[in-house]
């Protein structure tokens, strides 16, 4: 029989794709993949440490597999990969001792060989690298669904926000190669892809470290000219977003009209305490370019309250640039000191009430504005990618615009959701909810019938 193994991911896009190279990689070495813990004979966890949340929860769920170790017959090997990883190593061992391997975000490829040492040497094994400087590309990868893919095009930030902890476990910016961004593209059509996301923690600067100066938007261009139906793409950084970007992103039907642009606060003074490198003038005045040459942009954005310092007035001016900036989604989240970042020592942190208080607000506004911008597309068609029956509702066929906005379709009779998975259909939109919308399939996608 098969040595099993089951994968938990927190965290970014970046880790759901290490995931999948992960997932890889061990069925390429002949194992199967299950998804209770309980069946595994290995679990391997990809870790964030963004904010404290995930931290806490990734020490949770490792702690509750103690007892189900203890009860397997043959055991169960308890790997720790990624941000945690790369962070903490070998302390980890002493937090949780039943951790068997630890690895990091630079040495992914390596795990089949940890996970035989441990066995061999029958103790646990720690292995972190700094950066290495080469892009590990060539792995394999099993994607989560057939009709979609994740694409690195770098990885790597050299921009040291003042509480983001991302540099330092992700390493300095390092981009792939053009053409070989291109190939993977090109090979991903050719096996019936229809949608990819080009992957950078700052996606905006790729091929700067390469080439001497950012070729993004030249990339983009020669995506969309592979065959892929929609191409995303994350994360923009507002300071480093081009109008040859805006206009690859205008010009070209493939490129989906949905642009994540984090804007982290809207106050000037807390941007420069952030070290964003940006006013809430120039945000603003980009958003005005992106939506005068893309009326039908479906804009996001990430929002940190509580930063240290963040006064009344500071949080006015963020409230200020949501409205302004109609955002059709924005994560937000309170800040979260991280050790080791320039941010974690400074004063005036904020009190936890005053924080949860401008959470509960900005919450509010950014649902108005969800609201709002859904509101306008009803009476539209969209094209939808459909991703399959709803979660909630076995009868409700749920798929993605565009613009990245969750439709929901009543599954017509006779036909199996199945069917619908990874298939493209134009949809009249009736009705607008704050995070999601409703309508009918306009045009039919003549899926066979099942059975
Ligand atoms: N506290 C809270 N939010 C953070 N983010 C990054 N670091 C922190 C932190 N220390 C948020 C930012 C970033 C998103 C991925 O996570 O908004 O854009
Ligand atoms: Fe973190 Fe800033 Fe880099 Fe984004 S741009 S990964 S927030 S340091």
């Amino acid at each position: 029989m098969n040595e099993t193994f089951l994968v938990r991911t927190f965290g970014c896009q970046m880790n759901k794709h290490d995931s999948e190279r992960v997932t890889g990689l061990l069925c390429a070495a002949g194992m199967r993949p299950v998804t209770e813990a309980s069946e595994a004979d290995v679990v391997v966890f990809m870790t964030c440490c963004v904010r404290e949340h995930a931290d806490e929860r990734l020490r949770g769920q490792v702690a509750s597999l103690k007892s189900i170790k203890a009860k397997r017959p043959g055991g169960q090997t308890v790997v720790i990969g990624g941000c945690i990883g790369q962070r903490d190593g070998a302390l980890l061992l002493k937090q949780l001792p039943h951790v068997d391997v630890v690895f990091g975000t630079h040495n992914l490829s390596h795990l089949p060989s940890l996970l035989e040492s441990a066995r061999i040497e029958r103790h646990s094994v720690v292995e972190i690298l700094d950066a290495t400087g080469e892009f590990t590309s060539d792995l394999p990868g099993e994607r989560e669904h057939s009709w979609h893919a994740w694409v690195p095009v770098m990885v790597g930030c050299d921009n040291f926000c003042s509480y983001c902890i991302v540099p330092y476990v992700r390493g300095r910016e390092r981009s792939r190669v053009f053409e070989e961004v291109v190939a993977e593209c090109e090979r991903l059509a050719d096996d019936g892809v229809l949608e990819v996301t080009l992957l950078g923690q700052n996606v905006n600067s790729y091929g700067r470290d390469l080439y001497g100066e950012p070729r993004f938007a030249e990339l983009l261009n020669a995506v969309a000219r592979t065959g892929i139906a929609r191409v995303r793409f994350a994360t923009s950084h507002p300071k480093d977003l081009s109008d040859s970007t805006i206009a690859a992103m205008a010009g070209h039907p493939q490129i989906a009209r949905a642009l994540h642009l984090p804007v982290q606060s809207g106050s000037d003074r807390i941007l420069k305490a952030m070290n964003r490198d940006y006013t809430s003038t120039h945000y603003l005045k980009l958003v005005d370019r992106l939506y005068a040459t893309m009326p039908d942009l479906a804009l996001s954005t990430d929002i940190i309250v509580g930063f240290p310092g963040e006064s009344e007035d500071d949080f006015a001016d963020t409230l200020g640039v949501v409205n302004k900036a109609r955002f059709d989604q924005a994560f937000t989240f309170i800040y979260s000191p991280r050790q080791g970042t320039a941010a974690a020592d400074m004063d005036a942190q904020v009190p936890e009430d005053v924080v949860h208080d401008r959470f509960d607000r900005l919450v509010a506004a950014v649902q108005n504005c969800a609201l709002d911008k859904n509101r306008k597309l009803v009476g539209t068609v969209q094209r939808v990618l459909f991703t399959g029956a709803s979660k909630r509702d076995a009868s409700v066929l749920a798929g993605r615009t565009e613009g990245n906005k969750v439709v929901h379709v009543r599954l017509p009779e006779d036909r199996d959701a199945d069917d619908y998975a990874g298939r493209f259909a134009d949809v009249a939109i009736e009705e607008a909810r704050i995070w999601s919308l409703t309508g009918y399939i306009l045009q039919d996608i003549g899926v066979k019938r099942s059975g």
